[in-house]
């Protein structure tokens, strides 16, 4: 709902108001963001200055900039605090309230920025310049969310360099910590906490993407809040480009936000007549701590961000061939995998890079389509014929963005890549990326991609991206409007193609990629242990049902870990299961192991992928649940355990204090070979640990993981739910948790009679 009066403005839902006013002098004075309130309240939040502080400035008659919480500032009238926008000096840019407008829908952007999508109300504020300049500012408001963007209209009679326009502003009050999430390829998503200060806290991505560097996602808490309690707002940018956001305290306790694109290298001609959009800033609010303001943002993020026809949609379980062949298969190789596959109950067969051009390494055939018959002499339609016979959907690996010079395209077109100014040709993986702000390289890569999905009648795409860079100067954000361009003309037409992107794993984790691929590839770092912080983390901010993250190989080839296929499974569980190794490795136990694991997960699938997700309090580990309606599945997960461990609980949480419910552990099986000599106690035989009797015995038998079952009243099981004991070096009990280093359980927690 918005309400206007008097010049002050409400937008309103059940769990959040957003409030501001236009001053007699035009300023937009920020009032409030925050729990519901009524418009009538503009009393309880205006400013009031008293004397003023000492050092005031501004034009004469009017507040003063410095100390209002506002809307948008302009420079040069007294306002010395971190400015939204940046042009030419010579233009004189102060913006006064002009006029509004009240939409019952979201408002279309004319470029091809993505935006939010589905039942809103928006607001239009005009602010108007006597050089000419006005800036709009669009609020939409969402069931669980407040979107803001800018449009800025040139009406000067000149071009106007606009060196920094940011999507949103505002002033709050109050004292906030702010967690950013930072990282590396392989290491995404690293969070890091800090109070803000009067100094300011920078997010900013100059990669030419959003980056695994910085996510454009971060939070604001008030200090003490936890997953359940306390103020905690969570921010993002609809963008997949150079993005910046600060945040910082003034003096008078103001805490300033900004967030829009980076300005570094920015430099936009923005000529006579001509309008600049700006991307679209999402916040969300929560009274009930972290855990609230991740189920507002997982709700508009299935909502109101993924493509409509994958709203709510299941995503199919799917086994991917990179991590098990890179380079090197064939068509034979990939049939038996295949088969197997199918046989555990994947879904969708994807195959990932190498299937094109001289592509037998990562140094040639990037740019070019033609089949390698060596590899496929069916081409894709003969493979998808033979995926189609075995009953799997048929998935395949593009990096459309990137060309190695060794390849058909390079040689044909040098000029369609991005070089550094100075010639100097940089490599990032062998490759430069194409210039998208070409019409003729956007058709070309649309023309391409379009030919092989119909020619293989795919149904999913993984749509990598694995060149970063900072030579793209003040063209990046062309080359983002080229990108969406593209994902729009091949993906429109074709809304049933699950798109999957993917960018050298989480690098390009952010919401303007999820307004075309409902799904995103979360890391490179397939390593379960590793992978669950990160999917942990994500989920502050993403909800699991975008999560791509696959069970791979143990021992892992980045870490060496050897975690259990449990383990793997059950963290894989709580994003989108998929599988990425060699299969033909299996053995006949692990093969069952696999079966049971793909049979609970899509027996759940819908829980798992759009129930409300918490995490829980685990002193020892990781716990997270996923709830929906009277089932609740809760995950623990362990690193490394210690001698004599105490006892240990789950605190799942939002179950009915009265209802009584059965918490049931999924049935998990341990490899007898990892007992190695201790087996000898517990059996009746002499066994040599490293023999050839135990080797066997691990391939084709399994010992039970305690299995638990308890029927107990949601109020009781909300206090703590005590587990068995764990393994502790004194006996062996079947109804112990076995459980060493890299270990975890699920429990399914249903209420009786459902
Ligand atoms: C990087 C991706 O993140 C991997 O999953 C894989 O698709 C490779 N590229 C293929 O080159």
């Amino acid at each position: 709902m918005i309400q206007i009066k008097d010049n002050v403005f409400l937008l309103k839902n059940s769990n959040i108001s957003y409030m501001f006013r236009a001053t007699g002098s035009g300023n937009l004075e920020h009032l409030h963001f925050g729990a519901p309130v009524d418009i009538d309240d503009v009393d309880a939040f205006a400013v009031r200055y008293g004397a003023g502080w000492g050092s005031t400035g501004g034009p004469e008659g009017e507040e003063f900039p410095m100390y209002l919480p506002l809307e948008w500032s302009s420079l040069g009238r007294g306002d010395y605090r971190e400015s939204p926008l940046e042009i030419d000096r010579e233009i004189p840019a102060a913006f006064k309230y002009s006029f509004c407008r009240k939409f019952d829908h979201t408002v279309s952007m004319d470029c091809s920025l993505p935006q939010a999508h589905g039942d809103a109300e928006t607001l239009e504020i005009v602010m108007s310049s006597p050089s000419k300049l006005s800036l709009h500012l669009f609020y939409t408001i969402f069931d669980t969310a407040i979107t803001r963007r800018v449009v800025l209209h040139n009406e000067t009679g000149r071009s106007i360099n606009v060196e920094k326009i940011m999507s949103s502003m505002m002033d709050i009050q109050g004292d906030y910590e702010i967690t950013t999430y930072n990282g590396a390829w392989i290491a995404e998503m690293q969070p890091y906490r800090a109070p803000v200060g009067m100094s300011g806290i920078v997010n900013e991505s100059t990669t030419g993407f959003s980056s695994a560097l910085h996510n454009p996602g971060f939070i604001l808490n008030e200090p003490g809040a936890t997953e359940t309690d306390g103020v905690v707002m969570g921010f993002n940018l609809i963008y997949s480009g150079n993005h910046y956001s600060r945040i910082q305290k003034s003096n008078e306790g103001l805490v300033r936000i900004v967030q829009g694109i980076s300005p570094v290298s920015f430099d936009w001609i923005l000529g006579n007549g001509e309008k600049f959009e700006t991307p679209e800033a999402v916040m969300v609010w929560s009274g009930t701590g972290f855990g609230g303001m991740s189920l507002a943002m997982h709700r508009f993020v299935n909502e109101n961000i993924i493509p409509g026809y994958w709203k709510g949609r299941q995503r199919p379980v799917l086994y991917n061939d990179w991590e098990g062949c890179m380079f090197n298969f064939n068509e034979s190789k990939l049939i038996s995998l295949a088969k197997k596959a199918k046989e555990l109950g994947c879904e969708l067969f994807v195959l990932d890079d190498g299937w094109f051009g001289d592509r037998n390494s990562d140094k040639a055939g990037l740019g070019d389509y033609d089949v390698n018959r060596k590899k496929l002499p069916g081409g894709l339609s003969g493979l998808q014929a033979k995926l189609s016979g075995l009953g799997l959907d048929f998935g395949l690996w593009f990096e459309p963005e990137a060309v190695n010079p060794d390849s058909k395209l390079y040689r044909a077109h040098p000029d369609w890549a991005i070089q550094a100014e100075d010639g100097v040709t940089v490599l990032g993986r062998n490759e430069l990326l194409l210039d998208l702000s070409r019409p003729e390289v956007r058709d070309y890569i649309v023309n391409n991609v379009s030919r092989c999905i119909e020619e293989g009648k795919v149904s999913y795409v993984k749509w990598d991206m694995n060149r970063h860079s900072t030579a793209l100067g003040a063209s990046a954000h062309r080359y983002i409007l080229g990108l969406y361009d593209v994902l729009k003309r091949v993906f429109g037409p074709r809304p049933e193609v699950l798109l999957e992107s993917c960018s050298s794993g989480g690098n390009r984790f952010d919401l303007g990629m999820l307004c075309f691929s409902p799904q995103i590839w979360a890391s490179d770092n397939t390593d379960a242990i590793e992978r669950c912080r990160i999917q942990y983390q994500l989920s502050y901010l993403y909800p699991l049902s975008t999560i791509g993250a696959h069970v791979s190989a143990a021992p892992h080839s980045q870490t060496l870990r050897d975690t259990p296929l449990s383990t793997r499974g059950n963290i894989s569980f709580f994003g989108l299961l998929g599988y990425e190794f060699d299969l033909d490795d299996l053995t006949p136990v692990e093969k069952d192991e696999i079966k049971n694991q793909i049979l609970f997960y899509k027996q759940y699938r819908d829980i798992f992928q759009f129930g409300d997700f918490r995490r829980l309090k685990a002193p020892e580990g990781i716990s997270m649940q996923v709830s929906d309606g009277d089932v609740h599945i809760v995950g623990l997960f362990h690193e490394l355990v210690h001698a004599a461990p105490g006892y240990e609980r789950i605190y799942p949480r939002g179950l009915k204090r009265e209802t009584v419910y059965n918490v049931l552990s999924r049935k998990q099986l341990l490899n007898a070979a990892k007992f190695g000599g201790l087996l000898r106690f517990v059996l009746p035989v002499k066994l040599k640990p490293d023999g050839p009797l135990v080797r066997a015995a691990g391939k084709q038998y399994r010992m039970k993981d305690a299995e638990r079952e308890c029927d107990a009243t949601g109020a009781a099981l909300m206090s703590g739910m005590t587990l068995n004991a764990r393994f502790m070096g004194t006996g062996y009990d079947p109804g112990m948790r076995m459980q060493g280093d890299f270990s975890s359980n699920i429990y399914v927690i249903t209420a009786e009679g459902t």
